[in-house]
C-alpha cells in the first residue's frame, strides 16, 4: 500500500496541472478552434473583446467556473445579443469551450479600440458628361460688375443683429460675404464646369479642366478646420467665359421684372433651370459644346407671344452665337416662334 502513496499522490498532483493547463496548451487546441470558428466575429480571434465582452480578464458577469461558462455558451444571453449555442454545438464541444476559455482567464488581453468614425469627405466631387452633378453652393463673384449681381444687393451691408433682443443695430455694419449664396454649380468632368446663379436666374462663368475644391466649404476630413469667413470653394481648371452687363434677355411685350428662379428638372441627367420673367416661363438646359472651351445654352420659353431679344454687352457678343433669329450688332431678336425652342453657343471670351 505504502508503495502507492507516492505514485497516487504524484498522479493526482499530475491530474491538478493537467486540469489547469496553460492557455496555449495543446489540448485546448479543439476549444480554440471551436472559437475561432463560432465565436471570434464577436469576442475577438484571441477572446480580446470586439461587439462581445473582453473574455480573457477576470470579470465574468455570470461567472468564472467552467460551469457558469458553459452554462452561458449553451444558454447565451439573449436579451444581450449573445447567442444560445446549445442548438448548434454538442455537450463535448460546449465542455472544449469552458476549458479554454476558462484557461484564458487572466491572460487580460488588450480589447482593441473601436475604430474612430472618421467623416471621409471628398473634397473634390466630379460629375461626368453623362451624370452631371450639381452643387448648389456658395460660390466666387469674382470681379462680376454690379450689373451683373443688380438683385443680389452687394452695395448693401448688413447691421448687427442681436438675437436676444431681436434688435438690429444700423450703425454698426458687417461687410458682405465675398460669395453668392445662391450658385448652382454644375460640372461634366474636365470638360465643363458653370455656374448658373439663382438669383440672376443667369449663367455667370464658365470653366474647363476641373470643378470645385470644397475643402474651406465643407471642412476637412476630422470635420473641422473650415476657414472662419473666407470658405468660398475654390475653383479648380480655368475660366474660360465670363458674363458682363445687364440681363441681356427680354421678352417682348413684358415689363423688365426681377426674375424668379422656380426649380430645375434633369433632362438626361443635367439641369435644366426654370425661372419666370414676368408671365413667361423660361427653360434653360446648359451643356458642353461640341468643341472644347464652349457650351450650349438651350432655351425653351412659354409665353413669348411678341417674340424677344438678347441685347448683350460688348464683352460678350463676340463669344456668342445662335441657331435662330436675326442679329443687328450686339442684338438678336428671335420671333415668336423662334422663341419656343432656340440655341445659343458660348464659346471662350477670357
Ligand atoms: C453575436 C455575437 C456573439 C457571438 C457570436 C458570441 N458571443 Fe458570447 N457574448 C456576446 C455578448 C454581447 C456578450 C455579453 C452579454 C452580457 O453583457 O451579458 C457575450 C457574453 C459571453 C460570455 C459571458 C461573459 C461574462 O462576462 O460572463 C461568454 C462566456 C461568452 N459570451 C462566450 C461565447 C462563446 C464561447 C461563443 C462562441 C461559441 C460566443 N460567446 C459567441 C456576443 C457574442
Amino acid at each position: 500500500m505504502k508503495t502507492l502513496a507516492f505514485p497516487l499522490s504524484l498522479m493526482l498532483a499530475l491530474s491538478a496541472a493537467a486540469a489547469e493547463p496553460k492557455a496555449d496548451a495543446p489540448e485546448l487546441a479543439p476549444g480554440r478552434a471551436l472559437f475561432g470558428q463560432f465565436c471570434a466575429n464577436c469576442h475577438g480571434p484571441r477572446g480580446e473583446g470586439g461587439t462581445g465582452p473582453n473574455l480573457t480578464d477576470k470579470i465574468f458577469l455570470h461567472g468564472g467556473s467552467k460551469e457558469d461558462i458553459a452554462k452561458v455558451i449553451s444558454q447565451g444571453i439573449p436579451a444581450k445579443n449573445m447567442p444560445a449555442w446549445s442548438a448548434i454545438l454538442k455537450p463535448e464541444q460546449i465542455a472544449q469551450l469552458s476549458d479554454f476559455l476558462h484557461a484564458q482567464i487572466g491572460l487580460n488581453l488588450k480589447t482593441p479600440e473601436a475604430p474612430k468614425l472618421v467623416l471621409s469627405v471628398n473634397h473634390l466631387p466630379k460629375g461626368t458628361l453623362e451624370k452631371p452633378l450639381l452643387l448648389r453652393s456658395f460660390v466666387e463673384a469674382y470681379d462680376l460688375d454690379a450689373t451683373v449681381l443688380a438683385h443680389h444687393g452687394l452695395a448693401e451691408r448688413s447691421p448687427d443683429y442681436n438675437p436676444a433682443t431681436g434688435k438690429e443695430t444700423p450703425s454698426k455694419l458687417y461687410p458682405l460675404l465675398k460669395g453668392l449664396p445662391t450658385g448652382n454649380a454644375v460640372n461634366f468632368g474636365d470638360r465643363l464646369s458653370y455656374v448658373f446663379d439663382g438669383t440672376e436666374c443667369r449663367l455667370l462663368y464658365a470653366w474647363s479642366g476641373g470643378f470645385l475644391n470644397m475643402k474651406d466649404y465643407w471642412g476637412a476630413d476630422a470635420g473641422g478646420e473650415r476657414k472662419g469667413f473666407n470658405y468660398l470653394p475654390r475653383m479648380e481648371g480655368k475660366l474660360f467665359f465670363m458674363t458682363s452687363g445687364k440681363e441681356p434677355l427680354a421678352i417682348k411685350g413684358e415689363e423688365a421684372a426681377a426674375p424668379k428662379f422656380r426649380g430645375y428638372r434633369k433632362v438626361a441627367g443635367a439641369p435644366e433651370f426654370f425661372y419666370d420673367l414676368g408671365k413667361s416661363r423660361v427653360h434653360l438646359l446648359i451643356r458642353p459644346g461640341k468643341d472644347e472651351g464652349s457650351l450650349v445654352c438651350a432655351y425653351r420659353i412659354d409665353a413669348a407671344p411678341q417674340g424677344l431679344s438678347f441685347t448683350f454687352d460688348d464683352k460678350v457678343r463676340p463669344a456668342i452665337s445662335c441657331d435662330k433669329g436675326s442679329w443687328q450688332g450686339n442684338v438678336l431678336s428671335l420671333s415668336a416662334a423662334e422663341a419656343t425652342a432656340f440655341s445659343l453657343t458660348f464659346k471662350a471670351n477670357r
